[in-house]
């Protein structure tokens, strides 16, 4: 699908807190309008060669951060696409400004139900906590997910949350 009049910035950034769907959607957003897909958590494991678990583990989360934010500088460099951001990424004003500058941002809003609902037990992300852990670092962040460009409710099925999308960004009707 080709961006619509007036032009796009050409990258569509899914941002949002775990469990927000970010990957699922940014997965079926991408196939919708024939644009190339990336997942810059998947990105950081390809390039170290460690889960992301791992990387917390032995390395710690600034040193996550950090490999993020250079990771999310390479990424910016695709063309049209579509790319998932760690629920973390958007926290940090660096990379708030290359988000804005290469793209668009489209903030995945998801309730703290919805986010216990989704990941509690999965046992993979590595900043996964109790209930009031992840309702407090909910709250934290909402700030800085309240910059993105767009807001959409994440609660509803991935087809309804991409048209949605694709609504906003006046890629239909
Ligand atoms: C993180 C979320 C994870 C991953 C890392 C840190 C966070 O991605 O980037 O574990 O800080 O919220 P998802 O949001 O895809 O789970």
């Amino acid at each position: 699908m080709k961006n619509p009049e007036g032009g796009l910035p050409p990258i569509i950034y899914l941002i949002g807190f775990m469990g927000a769907g970010k990957s699922t959607v940014g997965r079926r957003l991408a196939e919708r309008l024939g644009w190339s897909f990336l997942d810059l958590d998947e990105e950081i494991e390809k390039r170290e060669g460690m889960s992301i678990a791992a990387i917390f583990r032995e390395l710690g989360e600034g040193c996550f951060r950090s490999i993020e934010a250079r990771e999310l500088e390479r990424a910016n460099s695709a063309g049209d696409s579509v790319i998932a951001l760690g629920g973390g990424a958007f926290c940090s004003t660096r990379n708030q400004e290359i988000v804005a500058r290469t793209g668009i941002s489209v903030w995945l809003d998801v309730s703290i139900e919805t986010v216990w609902k989704r990941c509690a037990g999965e046992g993979s992300r590595p900043l996964f906590g109790s209930r009031e852990e992840m309702a407090k670092l909910l709250e934290h962040r909402r700030p800085f997910y309240l910059k993105a460009s767009i807001r959409v409710d994440a609660a509803a099925s991935v087809d309804t949350v991409v048209d949605e999308i694709l609504d906003f960004l006046g890629f239909r009707g």
